[in-house]
């Protein structure tokens, strides 16, 4: 088997609040396998360890006991962070430059020559969607639109991992539908992806494989579809069929010993709705 992208072994961090007079155990004995090119989901409340699983992972926080591998390298050593992209949870943008100046910003902080940060950043804003908004000051942005000059920041030293903090997070159903198909292009071209979401609904359809953490445990881990199925139900959903044909179907079906549980028409999803009512086109 080829080495894990990211291996998580056995990992607990108890944090001691001021005065030490209570401690609160975040992560419990964790154990994370992602694979090279995957997209991994964690799904949790919160206050389950989302964010503190991740700065473990990213080597931001230490754990109190446990192991974490990148590519098969301790996570500590300084070429492993080169490796490894990171978009935080709320992270905080200054208002007053431009997204190009932005990308520049971060360009310098990750020791990108003069010439390779020009190309890189136009590349970017392209990949992001925000080429025609790259004058424009942060002030100016949507919620939406942050995201997306955060995750070109997060890339711009070509991470082989990209660590994305709620990325959908406070963004609208039109704006999480944008990052989530940027996730999904990113996949495409080789990167793996480990992102955290208290929201099921925003990240099922990007998710290769999901862990569900509650109270610092994976409680259960595995492809989202298999995770939500109801074993030993079977949905249909039929076309231009006549009531008679139904009502006949129907007691087939009771004739096989078989439950008819519901008959009813689907219904699309609020957000599935709202996308097909609405036509919010950021920039
Ligand atoms: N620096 C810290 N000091 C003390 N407790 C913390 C700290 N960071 C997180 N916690 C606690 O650890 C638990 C998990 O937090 P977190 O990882 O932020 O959850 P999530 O991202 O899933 O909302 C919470 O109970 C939180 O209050
Ligand atoms: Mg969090």
């Amino acid at each position: 088997m080829t080495e894990p992208a990211i291996h998580v072994s056995d990992v607990t961090k108890v944090f001691a609040t001021p005065f030490r007079r209570r401690r609160i155990v975040a992560l419990q004995h964790l154990n994370l396998e992602i694979a090279p090119g995957e997209i991994y989901g964690l799904l949790g409340p919160n206050g389950s360890g989302k964010s503190t699983t991740l700065k473990i992972i990213l080597g931001l926080i230490e754990p109190t006991s446990g192991s974490v591998r990148i590519f098969g390298r301790d996570h500590s050593a300084v070429a492993v962070r080169r490796d490894i992209g990171f978009l935080p949870e709320n992270a905080y943008f200054h208002k007053f430059l431009t997204g190009a100046e932005t990308l520049r910003f971060h360009a310098k902080l990750s020791g990108l020559s003069g010439r390779e940060t020009k190309s890189r950043i136009a590349e970017l804003l392209a990949t992001v969607g925000l080429a025609r908004a790259a004058d424009a000051r942060l002030s100016t942005y949507s919620k939406g639109m942050l995201q997306r000059i955060g995750l070109a920041q997060a890339l711009i030293h070509h991470p082989k991992i990209l660590v994305l903090d709620e990325p959908t997070g406070a963004v609208d159903p039109a704006g999480s539908r944008d990052i989530q198909n940027l996730i999904v292009s990113l996949k495409k071209r080789g990167t793996t992806i480990l992102l955290s979401s208290h929201l099921l609904t925003q990240v099922q359809e990007v998710c290769d494989r999901v862990g569900i953490l509650h109270r610092g445990k994976l409680l259960r881990e595995g492809h989202l579809e298999d995770l939500l199925a109801i074993e030993n139900q079977t949905e249909l959903i039929v076309e231009s069929a006549t009531p008679d044909f139904l009502d006949g179907l129907e007691q087939q079906i009771t004739a096989a010993k078989a439950r008819v549980v519901a008959r009813r028409k689907p219904q699309t999803s609020l957000e599935q709705f709202f996308l097909k009512v609405t036509d919010t086109g950021d920039e």
